[in-house]
């Protein structure tokens, strides 16, 4: 930390300007970091936009190009919102950050070390690039091509989505899909604060707070917490004008105004992966002269968030003979997934937990189920979480395993106490749908 600090404190030698890049520059500075660092980055693109633009992602680490055992993937996605343009070049300005500071920096090395770091500054290039009067409150860009709202356009866990999944949405679903993403977070413009899952809710998950929690608010609201806390100003709450003062700059998203189909909460239910939403700026899509502010507020908080993904236990469950088992279900006592969190074909497990006593239990057709207690300490500072392996024992009668339904929901109790009223609902969503 005091090492970081130090670093942040000196002027860089990069080679990235602070000014708005569009589809091309993105491009051609993507590659030149790629050429100039290939041994801890790997370009890809997971698909294309309607109007057939890339979706780059830039990965970093040891090892670049494909998942290691007990080494977690993380993710960023910026500009899903075509008007939101600050985290566009945030991360661009991150990725030129990560890698002058790789083998200078000993914090930022072993980031890069420990954990895969995929950064894709653009999900909605196309919005981007029709946003055709920038300000704080650009009237065109937000959707994509098709018009369609990607944060609106995700399967919902509470609801039924209506809207047809956009090709930039199911290229981010597949995505998800072929890696064993563990932490991540969204970025957004037209407010400054942090909001954690869920977004949406039901009387199952709404408290009599009005928020909508997940078993895992804990860890949800120290995520939070540490973007908003390591950010320069962010933890002061209101700071845009006229706007929700945010209790140390946190918000459950929920809490804030409902959205449905949004991509936090699939990540969570979905995919495995705990996301949070960032707002980073009051203004969506500020003068060029803010940019460098904008990278000093957030450099730190961006970091610091990464190290969270060490937090918790991880490691493989085998069988008797060693091979690793994939599906198995491994979670925390006290904390099962509407969707159960499931080992990879490595047989790996990655639980975001706490410090603290947890009892877990792996179960797998065909084994014995085994509970383990452990106690978890904090491994941001290692750089990595607890280490724990499974070995399942052998059974003749297969235990009937919990899958993820096809749709999964959360099954509403009869109790309507918490639910708020529909109109309120509505009524809030007019006032607010332009943020996140
Ligand atoms: C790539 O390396 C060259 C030569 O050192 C440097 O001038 C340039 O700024 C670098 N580009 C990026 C994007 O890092
Ligand atoms: C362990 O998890 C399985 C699957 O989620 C569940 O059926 C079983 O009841 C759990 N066992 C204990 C002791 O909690
Ligand atoms: C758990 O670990 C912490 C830190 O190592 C230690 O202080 C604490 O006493 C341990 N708790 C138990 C119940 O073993
Ligand atoms: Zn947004």
């Amino acid at each position: 930390m005091d090492i970081l600090c130090l670093v942040l404190a000196l002027p860089l030698a990069a080679g990235l300007d602070f000014s708005y890049h569009h589809t091309a520059e993105l491009e051609a500075f993507l590659r030149e970091v790629h050429r100039n660092h290939s041994s801890i980055t790997h370009l890809y693109s997971v698909g294309k936009s309607v109007e057939g633009r890339h979706l780059w992602v830039l990965a970093l680490g040891r090892f670049p190009t494909q998942h290691k055992i007990g080494i977690p993937e993380f993710k960023y996605i910026a500009n899903m919102h075509g008007d939101e343009a600050v985290g566009r070049e945030l991360l661009l300005h991150l990725i030129d950050f990560l890698v002058t500071n790789y083998h200078h920096d000993p914090v930022i090395t072993k980031l890069i070390d420990n954990t895969r770091i995929h950064i894709m500054p653009s999900m909605n290039p196309d919005g981007f690039e029709g946003t055709k009067n920038p300000g704080c409150f650009p009237l065109e860009g937000r959707y994509n091509s098709n018009g369609e709202d990607l944060n609106r356009n995700f399967p919902d866990g509470f609801i039924s989505n209506p809207s047809t999944v956009q090709p930039e949405t199911q290229a981010v679903m597949d995505w998800i899909k072929t890696e064993t993403f563990v932490l991540s977070a969204n970025l957004h413009g037209g407010a400054l604060v942090a909001s954690y899952p869920f977004d949406n809710g039901n009387s199952v998950t709404i408290t009599s707070d009005g928020i909508s929690t997940t078993l895992d608010n804990d860890v949800f609201v120290h995520l939070a917490k540490t973007y908003s806390t390591s950010h320069a100003t962010m933890h002061n709450g209101h700071v845009c004008e006229m706007r929700d003062p945010f209790t140390g700059g946190i918000t459950n998203g929920f809490g804030w105004y409902q959205v449905g189909g949004g991509m936090q909460d699939y990540n969570y239910i979905w995919g495995q992966c705990f996301e949070i939403t960032l707002e980073l700026s009051c203004c969506k899509y500020p003068p060029e002269e803010e940019l460098p502010s904008f990278w000093n507020d957030n450099k730190l908080a961006l970091i610091e968030y990464i190290k969270q993904i060490h937090l918790g236990v991880k490691g493989r469950v085998m069988d008797k003979d060693g091979e690793s088992i994939a599906d198995v279900i491994v979670e925390a006592r006290g904390r099962r997934h509407v969707c159960p969190y499931k080992t990879n074909r490595d047989g790996e497990y990655y639980l975001m937990l706490l410090p603290g006593i947890y009892v877990l239990n792996a179960t797998a057709p065909g084994y014995k189920s085994v509970l383990q207690m452990m106690n978890i300490s904090d491994g941001t500072q290692d750089f990595s979480a607890l280490t724990y392996d499974f070995i399942l024992p052998d059974v003749s009668a297969a235990p009937k395993l919990a899958s993820c339904p096809t749709t999964p929901r959360y099954t509403e109790s009869t109790s309507t106490t918490l639910k708020p009223a529909i109109n309120t609902l509505i009524l809030i969503s007019t006032l607010y749908a332009v943020f996140r």
